[in-house]
């Protein structure tokens, strides 16, 4: 089964509206001879209409860092699906570890989210991932299959053409310390036959699940060579396109 490579910048907060279409722009040029490989830009909310503009044309992707799963009404600072559609973004990062940790989010409200992003007709990449405790502790089956079975249920194989899997490590998350190639294949492996289970082999077959957490391109090679891994998430690496375009160049090879 060839799944086609997904490497994804996350860009959290870190770009200005006024600094986007540059970015994108440096992006696009950067990353134009990598065809075989699926290029997006995860920006901030208020960044999408310029990152839209700025990829028109291109073969860039745009997404945001997150969404609501309700259509519309009384949910100070959060944004529907429709908005992000109606924007032109496609794709939507569901369930970073940065919003579990800091913002509340379970995996019952992942659940919602990345269930009604798929609904909208988003891409929604979902984030799970263990953290150095859970790790230490043993934990590391149990957490993912968790995350997995919650935070997936209800998604059924038809909705799997919508849906890229980030494993982030959170110990590997902005700490310049990366799983290698053997620990990250490890937990991909149990991602797809986690997915399995819930929808069947065939289909899990063809789930991108990308890695997240340090990379960029000096070990990307070697993460993407991997049988499991097929693209990235990328946090600091993203935020200069000569950065990001080693990374996807690495994803094309
Ligand atoms: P870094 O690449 O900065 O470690 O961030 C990874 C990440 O969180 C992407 O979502």
């Amino acid at each position: 089964m060839s799944r086609r490579k997904i490497i994804a910048g996350n860009w959290k907060m870190n770009v200005k509206p006024s600094e986007t279409a540059a970015l994108v722009k440096a992006v696009a040029e950067a990353t134009k001879d990598f065809a075989s490989v699926e290029v997006v830009c995860c920006t901030p909310a208020i960044d999408v209409p310029a990152a839209v503009a700025a990829a028109a044309g291109t073969h860039v992707g745009v997404g945001t860092e997150n969404c609501h799963w309700e259509d519309h009404g009384a949910f100070t600072g959060e944004i529907s699906t429709g908005m992000i559609l109606d924007a032109g973004a496609k794709y939507v990062i569901v369930g970073h570890s940065e919003r579990r940790q800091y913002f509340g989010e379970t995996d019952e409200t992942v659940n919602k989210r990345a269930r009604a992003a798929i609904a909208a007709g988003l891409t929604a990449i979902v984030c799970i991932g263990e953290t150095l405790e859970e790790r230490e502790a043993g934990k590391l089956n149990e957490v993912i299959e968790r995350q997995m079975k919650v935070g997936l249920a209800g998604v059924t194989a038809a909705d799997c053409a919508k849906l890229v899997i980030a494993y982030e490590p959170v110990w590997a998350i902005g700490t310049g310390k990366t799983a290698t190639p053997d620990q990250a294949q490890e937990v991909h492996a149990l991602i797809r036959a986690t997915l399995a289970g819930l929808v069947g082999a065939e289909t899990a077959e063809t789930v991108r699940i990308q890695y997240g957490g340090s990379m960029k391109p000096s070990n990307a090679a070697e993460l993407l060579a991997k049988k499991d891994i097929d693209g990235g998430l990328i946090g600091g690496a993203a935020l200069k396109a000569a950065d990001f375009a080693g990374i996807v160049a690495a994803a094309n090879a």
